[in-house]
């Protein structure tokens, strides 16, 4: 299946205006597709107990897997950033998880045109498994 990266950044684009980002002004948005073409879009919810902030990746991720939705091929990622914003490392354990094999889409909401393309493989390497 030929991804279509371009589509999927949209879709976070989109999903970004949802983002309930009061203390940082920092929206992200992202979308994730699955292998049967379905896309789920995310936004960061912050805290006023900064900590328990999520991030627009793992709401994204929270909605599908809760939904019964697996086997993500991609994800987009967009803010206001240049190059686009990088996921942050807890992100990055959860899509290791549960989405192994999925692209990684970044992207400028500046700047849309322009999408760097990286492997959850390649942004985590080595990492962290438990089979209990
Ligand atoms: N944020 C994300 O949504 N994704 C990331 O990968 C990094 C950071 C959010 C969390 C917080 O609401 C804001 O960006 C500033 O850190």
């Amino acid at each position: 299946m030929k991804i279509n990266a371009q589509k999927l950044v949209a879709a976070a684009a989109k999903a970004r205006a949802g983002s309930v980002s009061p203390y940082s002004q920092f929206k992200v948005g992202a979308a994730l597709l699955t292998k049967s073409g379905e896309i789920i879009g995310g936004a960061n919810v912050e805290s006023a107990s900064y900590g328990l902030t999520c991030c627009a990746e793992r709401v994204a991720l929270f909605k599908a897997l809760t939904e019964g939705i697996n086997n993500f091929v991609a994800i987009a990622v967009v803010a206001r950033w240049d190059g686009g914003p990088m996921p942050c490392g807890a992100c990055r354990q959860l899509l290791a998880e549960y989405a192994p094999k999925a692209k990684v889409f970044i992207a400028d909401s500046d700047n849309l045109e322009k999408i760097r393309a990286f492997t959850v493989r390649a942004l985590l390497p080595s990492a962290f498994v438990f089979s209990p």
